[in-house]
C-alpha cells in the first residue's frame, strides 16, 4: 500500500513523537527500521517499503529541507541558475549511509515471501519541491522555470538522474529486491515536457542502475500520466508501473499490462470512505486487471485519517477472505 508507514497507525505516530523530527526518523536507522517493519506486522502485507522520503536527496545536496506538522515539507527555494549551479555535483553518501543501514536492519527481519521495497523521487517531482520550496497545487514554479532557464533547469535533472542512479544501487547492494520511482508531479506536465523531463530521465536512472545491477526490478509511477502512460512503457525499461486512480483501466489493460506489471489504483478515497463503495472499489479493478500481472494497491498514498479497519476489510476482500 502507496505510504503504508505513517500517520494512520497510531504505533507510527508514537515514534514520529518520540523521534522528534521526521528527518531523524528516516535518518535513524532503528527507528527507519522500525516504521519499516510496523505495517507489516499488523497486515501482513506482500512488501515493506523503506522508510525514508524523496527529499533526502535534496537535504543531501545541502539543501535545507523541514517538514512542519500538518503543514508537508518546506525548503528553501532553488531560485536562480546560480543556486542550481553551486549545488555539490554528487551528494554526500556519509548523509545518506543510515537510510542503506535501514535497509539492512530490515531484510534479515522479514521472511522470504515478504519482499524489500526500496525508491527514490523521479528528478522532475524532485526538482518541482527543489524549486518551488514545497508543494503546489500544481508546482508551477519549476513548470514556469523549466520555459524560462531549460538549460540550468536540464542542468538539475541531469544531477538528480545521476545521484538517484548511486542512490538505487547502493539501495540494490543493501538489500532492496525492487525499487519504485516516484513521479508524482508527472501529471501536471504537457506532452512534450512529459517526454524530456519525466520519461527520458527515468529512461537514464533505469539504464544507469541496471549498468550497476543487472536485472535489478524497477516500478515506474509517473502519476497523472493518462495517454502519456504508453509512451512512458515503450521508452523506459520498468518491469512494472505504478497506476493512479484515474486512470482508463481499458486503457491501461490494452496498452500497459500487455507489456509490463500493473499496480494500483484503487483510489484513497474509496477506502477512507470503507464500506460498500469500498467493496465495490476493490472489485472492480481485481476484475479488470484479472487477465495480466498484476499488483494490487492504492492508486496514491493513504489518507493520515484512514480508519485501520478499512485497511482490515480491503485486504480480506483482496485475499478473497
Ligand atoms: O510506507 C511508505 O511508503 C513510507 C515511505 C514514504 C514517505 N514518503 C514517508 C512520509 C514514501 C515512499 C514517500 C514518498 C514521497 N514523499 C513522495 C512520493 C509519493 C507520493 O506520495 O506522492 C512525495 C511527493 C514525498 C514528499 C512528501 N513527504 C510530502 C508531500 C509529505 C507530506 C505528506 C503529508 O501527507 O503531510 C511528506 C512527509 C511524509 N513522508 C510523511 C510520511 C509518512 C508524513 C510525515 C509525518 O508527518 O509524519
Amino acid at each position: 500500500m502507496m505510504r503504508q508507514a505513517g500517520r494512520y497507525l497510531p504505533e507510527y505516530r508514537q515514534l514520529r513523537e518520540q523521534a522528534g523530527s521526521f528527518l531523524k526518523l528516516c535518518f535513524t536507522p532503528e527507528f527507519a527500521a522500525e516504521v519499516t517493519l510496523q505495517p507489516i506486522r499488523r497486515f501482513h502485507f506482500d512488501g515493506a517499503i523503506l522508510f525514508s522520503d524523496i527529499l533526502v536527496i535534496p537535504h543531501a545536496l545541502g539543501q535545507t529541507v523541514r517538514f512542519e506538522a500538518g503543514e508537508g515539507p518546506r525548503l528553501d527555494p532553488l531560485t536562480s541558475e546560480q543556486a542550481i549551479d553551486r549545488l555539490p555535483l554528487a551528494v554526500d553518501q556519509a548523509i545518506l549511509a543510515p537510510i542503506y543501514q535501514t535497509i539492512k536492519t530490515v531484510k534479515p527481519q522479514l521472511d522470504a515471501k515478504t519482499a524489500l521495497l526500496g525508491f527514490c523521487g523521479a528528478p522532475w517531482t524532485v526538482a518541482t519541491y527543489m524549486i518551488a520550496g514545497q508543494g503546489t497545487s500544481d508546482q508551477a514554479p519549476a513548470r514556469l522555470f523549466a520555459y524560462e532557464k531549460p538549460k540550468a533547469f536540464a542542468r538539475l535533472i541531469d544531477r538528480l538522474v545521476e545521484n538517484s542512479i548511486v542512490y538505487l544501487t547502493k539501495q540494490f547492494e543493501a538489500g532492496v529486491d525492487a525499487v519504485q520511482l516516484f513521479d508524482t508531479w508527472a501529471g501536471v506536465l504537457p506532452p512534450e515536457e512529459f517526454t524530456r523531463w519525466c520519461i527520458e530521465p527515468a529512461a537514464r536512472i533505469v539504464d544507469g542502475l541496471r549498468r550497476h545491477r543487472p536485472g535489478a526490478r524497477v516500478i515506474g509511477f509517473p502519476r497523472g500520466a493518462g495517454a502519456m502512460l504508453a509512451d512512458y512503457v515503450k521508452t523506459v525499461p520498468v518491469n512494472a508501473v505504478s497506476v493512479d486512480w484515474m486512470a482508463d483501466r481499458a486503457f491501461v489493460r490494452e496498452r500497459i499490462q500487455s507489456r509490463v506489471a500493473v499496480q494500483g489504483n484503487l483510489d484513497p478515497l474509496a477506502l477512507l470512505a470503507g464500506g460498500d463503495a469500498l467493496d465495490r472499489a476493490v472489485d472492480s479493478i481485481l476484475q479488470d486487471f484479472r487477465d495480466g500481472p498484476f499488483i494490487f494497491n492504492l492508486g496514491h498514498g493513504i489518507l493520515p485519517s484512514t480508519p485501520i479497519a478499512h485497511v482490515e476489510r480491503m485486504l480480506a476482500r483482496v485475499r478473497g477472505g
